[in-house]
């Protein structure tokens, strides 16, 4: 099935979920069955869609005429048949009674067209289970919606036990087309991700801190608000969405509930729904202050939360990044979870966990592996340069050129970037690449430069032959000087020749300090095919690096060789495994960034310049550089880690 064959979507259930779910799905267009057990409640549903339409329309988010035709869209019905009969998805939304949820899955396999995906909107509930009572639990998916669902953009898509890979790619794309934003959940997991992060580890744990009276109601929503920028406290929070709603999940997951939470459910407090829960909606609602605020920390509710995302992303239910987009769009957290633990450093947050748990000893303040791992591995956050995300690595984009800097190894990757083409040089590419080469030789995070071709093919197959026809014998002497550019480069440049390395590709190549390449890689000078000659310095580098006859030989007869008959010439330094290369060239270059970079540099331009002059002047030079390296920092670095054995630091200096 593809998801343009999904035509007919059967809600089921008109409540608050059901009939938002059938707005959406036909503001989108879709044809929409809605059903409900009475006609009191899916007529109930339908003049809440016609009234949110209405007021769409009012506001000119929608015309008046398309909140016409949406409305004619949607068939409210209370037969189930008639309502999944013909349908090709069938979402459910019915209450959270798990006993209620399998007897309608039971029933709508039966009576559903065999290819019709079955998803259920539950927020807590087994997925795999509710596959289980089904004869096509692959086509059995979760797809969890937030309230209000025309305002809220996260969907959670959940992959049941069998749920297969086309049924999750769908429903994902479905949730695109209804304007929402999915995040895959992995495994069916209790809460799934929002809900994981959100109830246990910080509405109940707020909820725990006032009970154990470590902190005040007030304090806590008033430090989330003015402190941490969220919409409101976690305890207005669970006023709005119902008390008795976070504390029967928790009750039947057979976890224990803050003596708060269970007074308030047991006196009808509710929240606003009953006019009383953490606060008095009678009497003015929520309380907040300033001065409040400052009282709390909130470390033990980070510290809870992150731990938890900490097993999601061990578990391999989510990313990082996934994690903290539901964060952002389903919990209103304005960076995103983990991306303010790296900013808050791992170690603080595992300190505290580890002090919770030496106080209470509840394993849920136990550390996660991952999460101890990480803080061993020094990845403790923003500040040391990598936690959950990589602070150390800076990304820039040109048209044709993209350029990766890793701070920590000192290493830059300079990628040539027109894969559809081979990355053929073209005039472009001429302009920005020396550019990228000025900035990175005046850049003191780098030491070292990779410069490579994207698309596995080509590290570049030459000068971009369609321009050949254009342009002015004095413009092509130019375009020849433009090949030194790694050459006069002061930093060693290595090229990682992984595919074709042709014509001008080749010379680019030539004119770096080291070949590397995969053994997969041909290299060849053909511009004799085009009436031509190599013009970027590929006849004279050749010429030393091969001697005459074999030089002559790849500029007149203009054939391909292979990687490893390349380094028998002494044209290629290495050559690799092509599906070790990557890694080849990173060890190589990290290595070569290791080594001190005043020296290195000095290295580099003595020998270039030592290879075209007299012995004599050569070995003057030779002796001047070792000279000024005595006053350098590097120096003295090298000598003291020599004589206490110690790995050398080199600065740079
Ligand atoms: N200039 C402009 N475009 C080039 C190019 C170059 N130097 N080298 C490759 N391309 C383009 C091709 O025209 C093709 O474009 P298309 O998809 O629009 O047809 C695309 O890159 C892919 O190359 P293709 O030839 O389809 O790949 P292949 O695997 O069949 O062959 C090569 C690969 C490298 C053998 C072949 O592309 C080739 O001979 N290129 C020219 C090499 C050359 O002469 N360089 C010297 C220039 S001075």
């Amino acid at each position: 099935m593809k998801l343009e064959d999904i035509k007919t979507i059967a809600v089921l259930g008109a409540g608050t979920m059901g009939h938002g779910i059938a707005e959406i799905a036909a503001l989108a267009g879709y044809r929409v069955k809605m059903r409900d057990i009475s006609e009191e409640l899916v007529k109930k549903g339908y003049d809440q869609i016609s009234w949110s339409l209405k007021k769409l329309s009012e506001k000119g988010t929608i015309s008046p005429h398309k909140a016409d035709t949406t409305l004619k869209l949607i068939t409210p019905l209370v037969d189930l048949k008639e309502a999944v009969s013909d349908a090709d998805l069938v979402i459910e939304a019915v209450p959270e009674i798990m006993s209620l949820k399998l007897a309608i899955f039971k029933e709508i396999d039966t009576l559903s067209p065999p290819h019709a995906i079955l998803a259920s909107n539950t927020s807590s509930l087994s997925i795999s289970e509710l596959g289980r009572v089904t004869g096509r639990p692959d086509k059995v998916v979760g797809m969890h919606f937030f309230s209000p669902v025309v305002r809220m953009a996260l969907v959670e898509v959940i992959k049941g036990e069998k749920t297969s890979e086309e049924t999750m790619q769908i429903i994902t794309e479905l949730a695109k087309k209804l304007g929402k934003t999915p995040i895959r959940v992995e495994k069916d997991v209790r809460g799934f991700i929002v809900n994981r992060l959100l109830i246990g580890p910080y509405l109940f744990e707020a909820a725990w801190l006032v009970s154990r009276g470590e902190a005040t109601i007030e304090e806590i929503d008033s430090r989330m608000k003015f402190y941490e920028n969220l919409p409101m406290g976690p305890f207005e929070l669970q006023d709005l969405t119902g008390i008795d709603v976070a504390h029967n999940i928790m009750k039947e997951a057979g976890f224990a509930i803050p003596p708060l939470i269970e007074q308030a459910v047991k006196d009808g407090r509710l929240g606003r729904k009953t006019g009383r829960g953490f606060y008095n909606y009678r009497d003015g609602g929520a309380q907040y202050s300033r001065e409040a605020g400052q009282k709390f920390d909130p470390l033990p509710l980070y510290a809870l939360m992150v731990n938890e995302a900490a097993w999601l992303i061990e578990n391999k239910v989510s990313t990082a990044e996934q994690i903290d987009l539901a964060c952002q769009l389903g919990l209103n957290f304005p960076e995103g979870l983990l991306r303010r633990a790296d900013k808050i450093g791992l170690d603080k947050l595992v300190a505290e966990l580890d002090r919770l748990y030496a106080k209470h000893k509840d394993p849920r303040y136990k550390v996660n592996t991952l999460l101890k791992q990480m803080v061993q591995a020094g990845k403790t956050g923003a500040a040391a340069g990598e936690g959950f995300y990589q602070y150390h690595k800076e990304q820039r984009e040109y048209q044709t050129i993209r350029v990766e800097i890793d701070k920590k190894t000192h290493v830059a990757y300079v990628t040539l970037n027109r894969p559809q083409r081979l990355n053929a040089i073209n005039s472009e590419m001429r302009k920005e690449l020396p550019k990228v080469f000025s900035e990175l030789r005046d850049d003191p995070d780098v030491r070292v430069i990779v410069l490579r071709g994207e698309g596995g093919k080509a590290f570049s197959a030459g000068a971009d032959i369609t321009e050949f026809t254009q342009g002015k014998p004095y413009q092509f002497v130019e375009l020849g000087e433009f090949f030194r550019t790694p050459e006069l480069c002061p930093k060693p440049v290595i090229a990682a020749i992984d595919g074709f390395a042709l014509g001008g590709g080749l010379e680019l190549a030539l004119a770096c300090d080291f070949r590397l390449a995969s053994k997969r890689s041909e290299v060849g000078q053909p511009e004799i095919h085009l009436g031509l000659i190599p013009g970027g310095g590929g006849t004279q580098r050749l010429l030393r690096l091969v001697g005459p006859a074999r030089a002559k030989e790849l500029c007149m007869l203009g054939e391909r060789i292979s990687a490893e008959q390349a380094a028998q010439w002494g044209l290629i330094d290495r050559v690799y495994e092509n599906e070790t290369f990557e890694q080849e060239v990173k060890a190589f270059a990290e290595k070569l960034a290791s080594r001190a970079p005043v020296a290195v540099r000095f290295l580099k331009q003595i020998m270039n310049a030592g290879a075209d002059c007299s012995l004599d002047a050569a070995l003057l030079l030779e002796r001047e550089a070792f000279a000024v390296l005595f006053t350098t920092e590097d120096m003295l670095e090298g000598v003291n880690a020599f004589l206490s054995k110690k790995k050398p630091e080199f600065q740079g200096r």
